[in-house]
């Protein structure tokens, strides 16, 4: 039993270029802190909600042709506002932990300087659609931008290979190098803008030695 119950919880939220391994490191850290007596909630973006997942399916699958930039970050937040409602803030309420896959910074990486729609114009949106929201903390997960791309491609190729579900997730597998760059260049810049909130992991070792540098920042930083 954890004491404090009626405090609000922690927001933490993974972020990196397509396969730099966040959706594992997320699913070994809600282990560690689940068996600490913690509750967890495992979430992701786009999606998270019902709404929210039909919101991705739109966004990630390639047959969505000719989505212009503005449309693609307006479902991108249009999802998350929805996910706040529904998931994230009542979990918060109860004290629990909220391990989210993505979040604002993806916005602003992919559509502000990937789209070069602009931070601002990002952040505007995240005060009015989302009140804001900061996470206690941001696990940046940095890894080798060519490297990262190609591993997700794989990966996509083989669980559409073996999809039942009619759709595919490969739209944004689908940018060029140049855009995977401008999406580092983004994260890196919003790392140096926060310091405080986001935090550097490099992922280029095992998932195991990954998973030691992650939970020992969230046993300091956050004292869990
Ligand atoms: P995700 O499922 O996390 O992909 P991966 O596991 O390959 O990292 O995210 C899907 C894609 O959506 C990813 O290419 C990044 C993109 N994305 C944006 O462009 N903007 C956003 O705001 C979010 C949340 C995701």
């Amino acid at each position: 039993m954890i004491p404090q119950m009626s405090r609000r919880g922690k927001f933490v939220t993974f972020e990196g270029l397509d396969g730099t391994g966040k959706s594992t490191q997320l699913r070994k850290l809600a282990a560690v802190l689940r068996a600490a007596g913690h509750e967890v909630v495992e979430t992701r973006e786009p999606g998270g909600t019902l709404t929210g997942e039909k919101i991705r399916k739109v966004l990630l699958d390639s047959g969505t042709a000719g989505l212009s930039p503005l449309a693609e970050m307006a479902l991108m937040f249009a999802s998350r506002a929805q996910h706040i409602a529904e998931v994230i803030e009542p979990a918060l309420a109860r004290g629990g932990i909220v391990l989210c896959d993505r979040f604002t910074d993806s916005t602003e990486a992919y559509q502000g300087y990937g789209r070069r729609l602009g931070s601002e114009a990002v952040r505007e949106l995240h005060r009015v659609l989302c009140g804001n929201l900061q996470p206690e903390l941001t696990i940046l997960l940095d890894s080798d931008a060519a490297l990262c791309v190609s591993r997700a491609r794989q990966r996509n190729k083989r669980d559409s290979k073996s999809s039942t579900r009619g759709h595919d997730e490969n739209r944004f597998e689908q940018e060029t190098r140049a855009f995977f760059t401008r999406v580092h260049d983004g994260y890196l810049a919003i790392a140096k803008r926060e310091p405080g909130r986001v935090a550097i992991v490099d992922a280029r070792g095992t998932p195991g030695q990954t998973h030691e540098r992650i939970a020992e920042l969230v046993r300091k930083k956050m004292r869990l």
